[in-house]
């Protein structure tokens, strides 16, 4: 069975490559088929990356501040990150739907370049200290009954969505 860690780390390889198409796109919005691809990217936003969100939030952090109390150390750190992180997702999407119905609206453009390039950057960031410390910390501390009512959780979530 796998490790809850190793669930939230093969998704982050997923989103890492998400967002090189998503900066490559964000930097040619002139190229052709634009905006099937901004219309691709908003629905993974919404759909894998927002689950994934859910289930750090909902799964893996409440068992983690059973060892580490949440605002004096990572897991506050990575819950502020995520808030700011559903801001720029919230701020682009509103530019992707704005650029669906004119390519040549300059707000839609700026929407999309600055926030999309604040997530890219930001979430690179995160998933770095996820990958290098917090779930480290996670395979140190976890229990089986703990791992347990994670992965059960998952399953909720993934069923839910
Ligand atoms: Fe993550």
């Amino acid at each position: 069975m796998s490790r809850p860690t190793e669930i939230l780390s093969n998704d982050h390889k997923v989103v890492l490559e998400k967002l090189k198409l998503m900066e490559q796109t964000i930097n040619n919005l002139k190229s052709a088929n634009v905006k099937n691809v901004l219309t691709d990217l908003k629905t993974f936003l919404r759909k894998e990356a927002d689950l994934h969100f859910k289930k750090e939030e909902a799964a893996l952090f409440p068992e983690m501040e059973k060892f580490i109390p949440r605002d004096e150390g990572p897991i506050g750190q990575m819950l502020l990150e995520h808030e700011d992180l559903y801001k720029y997702e919230d701020n682009f999407i509103r530019g992707v739907d704005l650029f669906s119905k004119d390519e040549n609206n300059g707000e839609a453009q700026k929407l999309i370049r600055e926030n999309g390039n604040s997530f890219i950057n930001l979430l690179r960031e995160h998933i770095y200290k996820e990958d290098n410390m917090l779930f480290m910390m996670a395979d140190m501390h976890l229990e089986e009954d703990q791992i347990n009512a994670i992965m059960k959780k998952f399953e909720e979530l993934d069923k839910a969505h």
